[in-house]
């Protein structure tokens, strides 16, 4: 299947639905609920070693590519990702995200680097007990900072509230300093959550459990994106990031 890709939406705010929680004998259909123009999608890579779980690399990535024509957002929580840069972006991926804390066979700064040169937007991950001052150093030329608002590895863990004040700083720290970096939020993001990281300064919504967990997943999605919509932003006017 091949798709005539419409602009990607990156104007936020913006639901990231996580097929982590999808019934991966069902991807296809899971994926018709994402709306190309305004949702992205969320990939899950883990590798037993970073984290203690282990999902898919790049031939799931592939698969939803051609499922989707809808932005790709993949967050690595692997190992030496440098290593698989190149194939996460052949096999489609429009943003890649690392974690700082993962090892990595150079610094931070060249691994975001090496994911610019594939083409992919970079984005870089904090745990919830990385300070933000660990990421710093690179907000100035990131395309996105994903603000871990529970312990990466598994989905439907309850959502840690004291992340946000790490997401409140990053968007002080954008208004002061500039910057074009999205703020993304994964892990417990529900209706409730959502709207309290949006008024917090997020802008993009990871959710697995509050979407392909429910029932109905479309509905899901759609109060998801209905919560972003009552609630104002932190501090800041509407912001749009680069491509
Ligand atoms: C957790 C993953 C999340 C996960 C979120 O390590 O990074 O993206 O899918 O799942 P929920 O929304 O169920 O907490
Ligand atoms: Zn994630």
């Amino acid at each position: 299947m091949s798709f005539a890709r419409p602009p990607l939406p990156l104007t936020p705010p913006i639901a990231a639905p996580s097929i982590l929680s999808a019934d991966f004998s069902r991807l296809a259909e899971a994926l018709t609920i994402v709306d190309p123009a305004r949702d992205w999608v969320h990939c899950d890579v883990m590798d037993n070693h970073f984290v203690p779980n282990l999902t898919f690399g790049p031939l799931i990535v592939r698969a939803v590519r051609r499922l989707t024509p809808a932005f790709v957002d993949v967050h690595l929580m692997i190992d030496h990702p440098e290593r698989l840069l190149a194939a996460f972006r052949e096999a489609g991926a429009d943003q890649i995200t690392v974690h700082v804390e993962a090892p990595h066979d150079h610094e931070v700064a060249h691994v975001l680097d090496a994911v610019r040169a594939t083409g992919a937007r970079a984005g870089l991950a904090i745990k919830p007990g990385t300070p933000l001052a660990a990421a710093e150093p690179h907000l100035a030329a990131l395309d996105l900072l994903l603000v871990m608002t529970v312990e990466p590895g598994f989905g439907g863990q309850e959502f840690m509230a004291e992340t946000l004040d790490k997401v409140r700083a990053a968007r002080e720290w954008r208004e002061q300093h500039g910057g074009s970096f999205l703020i993304e939020v994964d892990g417990g993001i529900a209706p409730a959550t959502a709207a309290r990281a949006r008024a917090a300064g997020a802008e993009v919504f990871v959710a697995g459990h509050a979407v392909y967990g429910q029932p109905e997943p479309r509905q899901a999605l759609q109060a998801l994106r209905a919560a972003f919509a009552g609630t104002e932003a932190g501090a800041g006017a509407p912001h749009r990031g680069r491509r």
